[in-house]
Parts: C-alpha cells; sequence; structure tokens
C-alpha cells in the first residue's frame, strides 16, 4: 500500500522519533513493505519513518533504482531499523541531495564520506560496520529524519534564504509532486 508523504510543514517532521522495540512492533514488516513501495512510486532512493507520519527509528534504502549507474547497488533494497552513527569520517564530500518530503528543491549538502553504523536489518539481523560511498550518504540523510532534521537545515544560510519563500509556500500546500502527500492544503 502507498502512503501519503508529510510534507515540509507537517511536525511529525520535526519530532525526534522513538526506538523501535523489535519483538513488539506489530506490523513493522507490513510497514516495511508499505515504506518500500510508497518510495519506490516517488521514485525514491530512501524514506524515513517520520515521512510517512510514523515517528518511529526506522529507514528503508532502494539503491536499486541507481544501479544502472552504480552495479555495485544492483537489488540493494534494506531497512534499518534503530539506526546508529557511532564515528564519521574527518573526509568530507558534498553532493546533491533532494527530498520527497521537500519537493522540487535540490541543494548540495557536505558530509563525512565513511560513518561506523549499527543497525537491526528487516530480518532483525544485528550490524556493526562501516560504510561509504552513496549509501552513507544515503543512510545519513535518512537518519537526520529520525532526529527532526530536514537536508535544508544543514545549507548556510546564504543557501536557506535563496529557498526560503518555496519551504513558506511548502507549508502552505503550495507546491507540486507526483506523488500522494499529507500537506496543509
Ligand atoms: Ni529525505
Amino acid at each position: 500500500m502507498v502512503l501519503p508523504m508529510y510534507i515540509f510543514g507537517q511536525p511529525v517532521l520535526r519530532k525526534v522519533a522513538e526506538e523501535i522495540d523489535v519483538n513488539n512492533y506489530e506490523g513493522l514488516q507490513e510497514l516495511i513493505q508499505n515504506m518500500y513501495e510508497t518510495n519506490k512510486k516517488a521514485e525514491g532512493v530512501g524514506l524515513a519513518g517520520p515521512q510517512v507520519g510514523k515517528s518511529i527509528r526506522l529507514f528503508i534504502v532502494d539503491l536499486d533504482v541507481i544501479s544502472d549507474d552504480m552495479p555495485e547497488y544492483k537489488g540493494f533494497l534494506h531497512a534499518f531499523i534503530n539506526p546508529e552513527i557511532l564515528e564519521s569520517s574527518e573526509e568530507t564530500s558534498s553532493y546533491e541531495e533532494g527530498c520527497l518530503s521537500v519537493p522540487g528543491i535540490h541543494e548540495s549538502v557536505k558530509r563525512p564520506v565513511k560513518i561506523h553504523v549499527k543497525y537491526t536489518d528487516e530480518n532483525l539481523k544485528e550490524h556493526d560496520e562501516w560504510i561509504d560511498g552513496f549509501l552513507a550518504r544515503v543512510f545519513q540523510h535518512e537518519y537526520d529524519h529520525l532526529d527532526g532534521k530536514l537536508f535544508v537545515d544543514h545549507l548556510s544560510t546564504f543557501r536557506k534564504q535563496l529557498i526560503k519563500s518555496k519551504l513558506v509556500n511548502m507549508t502552505k500546500g503550495k507546491f507540486s509532486a507526483s506523488y500522494k502527500c499529507k500537506a496543509n492544503r
């Protein structure tokens, strides 16, 4: 089932999400499937719980869509439950990001290149590993959502000023997106 996408201005996007009790969260697998479906429909590479109105520490990543350019991500479709970022490399890189909850805005964001992470996957297996490349970038973007942060928060004062009116319009429901949204319309 495709879920409505919560758009910039919806309070749930600014809340710090709650940890999930993996053994006692009813409907977890169904929610993960719905998030995969919702993300695919919107042609995203990742989707976090708060973006579908669930203030829980869960995000999914689908990198299969970019596997034509990056074959190492062929079939990459995973859920990350209660993720943590334990360490980050000093080396950073800048890359253009967008967000399904902030439609129509793309801006370059600087982030660490490598991160040491812990998480539970969709099969409830625990992982502790270093990740890098595109996955590390998407992980950090999605992880931010769980702390009520959005990629636009990382921009310089100058860049923020340039997109301010678009963001204000978004909070009033003035934006366009090709997928089902939850906004102040
Ligand atoms: Ni996002």
